[in-house]
């Protein structure tokens, strides 16, 4: 049941949506589209939206490691609407591998995207929804943002990051009239594993003449990087949890759920999968939880993965 006002002049309710290009942030774009909602779909590359044109979105290309874009597109927005209604923080990617191994320039890449930028794309938007008395400000975090699972370090790091933020905002905004929804998908069938994947360090590096390719620091996780490549590409397949997946369109339904109501929760888990991995989480002493995992894992060091 929608419960949330339209906006002050009772025209739709605008929503600036981040990574729209595939996805949840599609899925998203088009659902709220198809509710009546004036939706601002956003992507690093316009020319990955088309589709969404067509579905009644209006396009603007933001990238959320590049400050220039996310001012002048919030700037766009608020210029047309006075404020912006939502914003659903949605852009991310897994940066997989070793936490030795990943470079410190991919780590700082992987929280720009994740953590900085988000967190900057916020604070761009909270002055018009201040001012407004009202907005909601959605963050994609993870189950994974509570549980680790081993060659996803990093990234796990950035959604524990967003857990942080969204409680501090959620209690900071609310007396503002702004409110904060940390979204918790399990595993979702997207380019989401494809991209952790191929974003794995092969274990060689190059030679810094460029001409020739020699054993970085990932040679020495070499077999457990071909594990994890294989382990997440078959968990999204025909892993044990396969059956229990969500679709981008169950996120996007969730979170639309969540604009429609006056009082949100602070966290929506999704798909089947986050509901049994966070009650194997809560259940599992941390030396029972490892001992699971080196179940499905090679351990990097013992024997077997050299
Ligand atoms: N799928 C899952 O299992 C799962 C589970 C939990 C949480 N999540 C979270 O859900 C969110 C969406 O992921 P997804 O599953 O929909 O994966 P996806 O299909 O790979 O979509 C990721 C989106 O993020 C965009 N993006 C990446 N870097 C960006 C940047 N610097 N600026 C703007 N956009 C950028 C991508 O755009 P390009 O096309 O330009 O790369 C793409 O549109 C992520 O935050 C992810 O961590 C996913």
């Amino acid at each position: 049941m929608s419960s949330v006002p339209a906006a002050h002049d009772g025209s739709p309710r605008v929503v600036l949506v981040t990574g729209c290009s595939s996805g949840i942030g599609r899925a998203t774009a088009e659902r709220l589209a198809a509710h009546g909602w004036t939706v601002y779909a956003t992507a690093r590359r316009v020319d990955t939206l088309e589709a969404l044109a067509a579905a009644g979105c209006r396009l603007l290309p933001l990238d959320v490691t590049d400050e220039a874009s996310m001012v002048e597109a919030v700037r766009q927005v608020e210029a047309t609407h006075g404020s912006i209604d939502a914003l659903v923080n949605n852009a991310g990617y897994s940066q997989s591998g070793a936490v030795e191994a990943v470079s410190v320039e991919r780590v700082r890449a992987q929280f720009e995207t994740n953590v900085f930028g988000l967190l900057r794309l916020t604070q761009l938007v909270l002055p018009g929804m201040r001012r407004a008395r009202r907005g909601t400000v959605v963050v994609l975090g993870s189950v994974g943002g509570k549980l680790v699972f081993p060659g996803g370090g990093v990234y796990h790091a950035t959604k524990y990051a967003l857990e942080a933020l969204c409680d501090a905002l959620r209690f900071e905004l609310a007396g503002f009239g702004v409110r904060v929804v940390l979204i918790e998908p399990g595993l979702i069938r997207t380019h989401f594993a494809g991209t952790a994947v191929g974003s794995i360090d092969t274990g060689y590096a190059a030679a810094p003449d460029g001409t020739s390719m020699r054993p970085g620091p990932g040679s020495a996780y070499g077999r457990f990087h071909a594990e994890v490549a294989r382990i997440t590409r078959e968990a999204y397949e025909r892993g044990a949890l396969a059956p229990l997946l969500g679709t981008a369109d169950d996120v996007a339904r969730v979170i639309e759920q969540a604009l429609d109501t006056s009082r949100p929760k602070a966290r929506y888990t999704v798909s089947p999968s986050a509901t049994v991995l966070l009650f194997l989480r809560w259940l599992l002493p941390d030396s029972w939880w490892d001992r699971f995992l080196a179940r499905t894992y090679v351990r990097p060091g013992d024997s077997a993965a050299r």
